[in-house]
């Protein structure tokens, strides 16, 4: 039996709470284990009992009503949440995490959770457009919580405008649909390119980088989860081969090159997050170089760029993601390559800084397509990374 997903549905004080029974209502019927949380003004606009009755749990409202003497309820439900979901959003709940303030059991479970976050917005048009409301959504897309905007109509506060909560079916349906993600990429060939390239330089040496492929790797599985054909060209690392990827190792820049542009005609995306060489010996010495001189100079020749070669080829329907690793003026040096190899997102990571970069677990990581900044994901587990982009590409790649 296949655990079910539980979601923590976050209900804030605006009219639009009587929505969320549905919402709860919805998800339990199709299988979700749901926990809900009310702040203590939305029990003004729907009783605690209506959503325990429709979730079958106890609903938190108050954090120090603690009666499970071995767990800290908030960070139990917020170590738990496969998503947490908050509808309505309030433009107080969104302020209070945007400026990471707990105060309740619903603020404290959103600032401890590592669980995505879908927030469902629903306020009075004119706070909707309040550029202070705008910029602490906007700050929350940047760390990575999705949004379902808010419908267009009449308003319970009289107005018409857009800050109406967006339906209890169209809310359901997005978590559907995250959750499945397994349809997002089927039918859908992707190519991957993982950990580092080797450049000989005798029959014992060689030039490389520090890559593990980790990060290369992971996004296979998360584009194998997510329903799609996988094809991994990976460089000498020594990482297991997600179930189901078809893997080619290769060594060097050259040879990835080969299998890269071999596969490309058939590849529906292109994932380009290895490390590849830059530089190679110019001369590979057939015997082991003996040690001599006190000093010697190697000289390096440029490598082939395979990036750049696949913004040459790649068809229009081709969605083509690269990675820079950079340690200064990220944003900059992400954005040119982007443009330089025709990238249709370009995933920049600060490799100097902790927790991102090579050999590790975690990446943190900017997102950037041809308009700017898409979003900008805090420090997390590579295969988190991978399956924010895969979802971000599903959701992009039909529009190509
Ligand atoms: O493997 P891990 O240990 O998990 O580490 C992950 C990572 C740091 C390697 C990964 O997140 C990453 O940033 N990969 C890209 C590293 C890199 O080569 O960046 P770059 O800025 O030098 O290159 C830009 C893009 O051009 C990359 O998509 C690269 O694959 C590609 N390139 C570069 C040079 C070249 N000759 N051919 C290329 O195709």
């Amino acid at each position: 039996m296949m655990k079910k997903k539980r979601i923590v549905l976050g209900i804030s004080g605006g009219i639009a709470a009587f929505k969320s029974a549905s919402v709860a209502s919805q998800l339990t019927q199709r299988g979700y284990d749901v926990r809900v949380i009310m702040t203590q003004s939305a029990t003004k606009f729907i009783t605690p009992l209506t959503l325990q009755t429709l979730s079958q749990h106890t609903v938190a409202v108050d954090t120090f009503d603690e009666h499970e003497p071995k767990v800290v309820q908030h960070i139990d439900l917020a170590d738990h949440a496969d998503l947490v979901l908050l509808a309505p959003a309030t433009a107080n709940i969104i302020g209070k995490l945007a400026l990471g303030l707990g105060d309740d059991m619903l603020s404290t479970t959103l600032l401890a959770t590592q669980a995505p976050i879908l927030i469902a917005p629903a306020m009075n048009v004119h706070m909707y457009e309040n550029p202070v409301v705008q910029k602490n959504m906007q700050l929350l897309k940047n760390q990575g919580c999705y949004f379902i905007a808010p419908g267009e109509g009449q308003l319970a506060c009289g107005y018409v405008g857009q800050g109406r909560m967006a339906e209890p079916e169209n809310i359901v349906n997005w978590v559907e649909r995250f959750f499945t993600s397994k349809k997002l990429l089927s039918g859908k060939r992707v190519l991957i390119t993982a950990g580092p390239t080797r450049e000989q330089m005798d029959p014992v040496r060689y030039f490389s980088n520090y890559s593990s492929g980790k990060m290369g790797f992971a996004l296979a599985e998360a584009a194998k989860e997510a329903g799609a054909e996988v094809i991994l060209v990976s460089g000498p690392v020594s990482q297991s081969t997600p179930t189901g990827v078809n893997r080619i190792d290769v060594k060097s820049t050259e040879e990835m090159k080969e299998v890269v542009l071999s596969y490309l005609p058939q590849a529906d995306i292109i994932i380009k997050a290895a490390a590849v060489a830059d530089y190679r010996p110019k001369q590979i010495w057939e015997q082991k170089m003996k040690k001599s001189a006190d000093e010697i100079t190697i000289v390096l020749e440029k490598t082939p760029d395979i990036a750049a070669e696949i913004g040459k080829r790649k068809q229009a329907h081709q969605f083509f993601v690269g990675f820079a690793a950079e340690t200064e003026q990220v944003a900059y040096h992400a954005q040119s390559k982007l443009e330089r190899k025709r990238m249709n997102l370009i995933v920049a990571n600060d490799v100097s800084q902790p927790g991102a970069g090579f050999g590790i677990d975690t990446n943190i990581v900017t997102i950037f397509d041809r308009q700017g900044e898409v979003v900008s994901l805090p420090q997390m587990n590579k295969i988190e990374v991978a399956r924010r982009l895969i979802h971000l590409i599903g959701e992009r790649i039909d529009a190509y």
